[in-house]
């Protein structure tokens, strides 16, 4: 079967059991608290809260779509096997029509009775957070004949909210072997029963917001078409598709798979962006349209003056998906590539010509080159090749963190600033001296945070902090006095944080994202679109600490050296304050 005729035997099969067949959305979402539609029920969210009747707007309290989605999360894997950046979301949806049992039912139907394939696996949510184990769902799969039911924890198979709040509930997913004997998720099945009224961070992070029920449960599934095709077609990877195979043809053979892979799902991606009206800016989406498109540039600069990639595959993809998609706009694409392209190409040449004079490329000189040239660090790390082996990104981040805190520092001396060298209003210092001095006390102050949250519980939050040579001053919410053994383990929490030398980077991410990592912010300070998020540990995932902030930072914890907690009292109804000094 070929992906349009899976893609429409899916709605030919919802569509013959009541459900309203409805068009994608655009990538650009409603919802101001999203930047891209990143999954089908998005344009669908008002009708689970009962915000919006579906039996009026769709005839039917069920529905099934084939949605246009993008996901930035996935941007560093694109290469591999599986992932990408756009693609399409096969699913089927109720709000308060059916439930579990003919979710279920329908969706072992679809896969081994129309699609013919078998099934691995499938998981069930283990319970946590005060939502029960999903038995119901267990027992419907064995009803089915499916008795390889394996339980999973929040982090899998709990979806949502998206954006700043929304429905959410236990899911339960679908796993497929590939020809290489992968197996691998192919359907993710929700079951709204909750709405949240925060964030999805804030729910795993065991905010005091509750799940509040919804009064009538909905459904909400997923399935991505280009793996189901990958399944279905017997091939290894998703690039073996049909959806894919036309454009490889077009690609330079100067370049090799991996780069092929990239340059197959950034162009798709920048097809669809475009059409639904992004343009590259240097803010939000745009920012991201920017970034795979100036991607594309450089590929087809690596390729050779002559190579006109882009322009050969653009009417590829908009033929092969016209059918389904009518909004893909050739003339608009070209326009936005050839604007972005006649734009960024004088830089890179200048930026390459730069690069070749380098014959070992270290963070510093790879720092230099992003800023008089705006290369960024996967250009540099992908055109170094050999030359830039060393160069890694937390180095390339530490540098830009440092030129970050001299810039800083010296916009304060120009200005005069109260005879200050820094006032970010966090944190002040009048000389070179105390500017190392509160640097290391800012560390400190995240990590105070981080301990604190650790042995009181998560649900303290920041309330003001005030940082000066003398000591860093953290307020934070609390109902009662702090124990002295409390105030034990935070110190020594603290202390162990330093012991053990741990790096201090920063990503920069549009704020969406940024909040998507769990970061701590504080609530009461506005945010620019674009925010640093600094993070103490090897990786932002594993990180101890993240935090929204500007810096600066030291580069590592051991950089504190011991520190002591010297006071700690209330100031405000329900406010705690600490003070804490660096021993040396
Ligand atoms: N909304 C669910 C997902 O995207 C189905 O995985």
């Amino acid at each position: 079967m070929n992906s349009n005729q899976i893609r429409k035997q899916f709605l030919e099969f919802f569509k013959m059991r009541g459900h309203a067949v409805v068009p994608s959305s655009s990538l650009v979402p409603d919802d101001p608290s999203v930047l891209l539609t990143t999954a089908g029920m998005q344009q669908f969210k008002k009708y689970y809260t009962g915000e919006a009747d579906a039996l009026k707007d769709f005839g039917s309290l069920n529905t099934a779509s084939a949605q246009k989605s993008f996901r930035t999360s996935d941007i560093d894997e694109v290469g591999d096997e599986s992932h990408l950046t756009f693609f399409e979301m096969l699913g089927n949806f109720s709000f308060g029509g059916y439930f579990k049992t003919e979710a279920i039912t329908y969706a072992h139907e679809f896969i081994t009775s129309v699609m013919k394939l078998p099934i691995s696996y499938v998981t069930i949510f283990g319970g946590s957070h005060g939502v029960v184990k999903d038995e119901e769902s267990r027992a419907i799969w064995n009803s089915l004949g499916i008795t390889d039911v394996r339980e999973e924890g929040i982090d899998d198979v709990f979806w949502g909210p998206t954006g700043s709040s929304g429905p959410c509930g236990p899911t339960t997913e679908i796993y497929c072997r590939n020809s290489m004997g992968q197996d691998i998720e192919i359907w993710n099945i929700v079951f709204n029963e909750f709405f949240y009224p925060g964030s999805r961070e804030e729910l795993l992070g065991g905010s005091d917001k509750k799940l509040q029920r919804l009064s009538s449960p909905g459904v909400d599934t997923g399935m991505g078409l280009e793996r189901l095709a990958m399944i279905a077609q017997g091939v290894p990877t998703i690039f073996d598709t049909d959806l894919f195979r036309d454009l490889f043809d077009t690609f330079p053979s100067e370049l090799d798979e991996r780069d092929h892979r990239i340059i197959a799902d950034h162009a798709r991606g920048a097809c669809f962006l475009i059409s639904d009206g992004v343009r590259p800016s240097n803010k939000d989406r745009g920012y991201i349209l920017r970034k795979i498109l100036r991607r594309l540039i450089v590929f087809e600069h690596r390729a050779g003056e002559a190579i006109n990639m882009f322009r050969a595959v653009a009417p590829l993809i908009v033929g092969a998906y016209h059918g389904a998609y009518p909004d893909l706009h050739l003339d608009t694409i070209l326009i936005e590539w050839d604007k972005e392209k006649a734009k960024f190409l004088k830089t890179l040449k200048l930026g390459l010509k730069e690069l070749g004079k380098i014959d070992a490329i270290d963070a510093r000189s790879a720092f230099r080159l992003y800023e008089s040239y705006g290369l960024p660090y996967e250009i540099l790390k992908e055109m170094g090749g050999e030359r830039a082996k060393a160069l890694n990104r937390i180095d390339f981040e530490r540098e830009f963190a440092h030129h970050q805190e001299i810039s800083r520092a010296g916009a304060e001396k120009k200005f005069g600033g109260h005879g200050l060298l820094l006032d970010t209003g966090e944190l002040k210092a009048k000389d070179a001296q105390e500017l190392a001095i509160v640097t290391r006390l800012h560390t400190t102050t995240h990590i105070l945070q981080q301990a604190l949250r650790s042995v009181l519980g998560t649900e303290i939050s920041q309330a003001g902090s005030d940082i000066t040579a003398e000591r860093t001053r953290f307020d934070f919410t609390f109902h009662r006095k702090v124990t002295p053994d409390e105030i034990a383990s935070v110190e020594t929490l603290i202390n162990e944080v330093v012991r053990k030398d741990m790096p201090v980077s920063f990503q920069e991410l549009p704020k969406e994202e940024a909040q998507k990592t769990g970061a701590l912010y504080f609530f009461r300070e506005k945010y620019p679109d674009c925010v640093k998020v600094y993070y103490i540990g090897e990786s932002l995932d594993s990180a101890f600490s993240k935090e929204f902030c500007g810096g600066p930072h030291v580069r590592h914890t051991g950089e504190i050296g011991p520190v002591k907690i010297i006071k700690e009292e209330s100031c405000g109804a329900g406010i705690r304050r600490i003070r804490a000094v660096l021993a040396h």
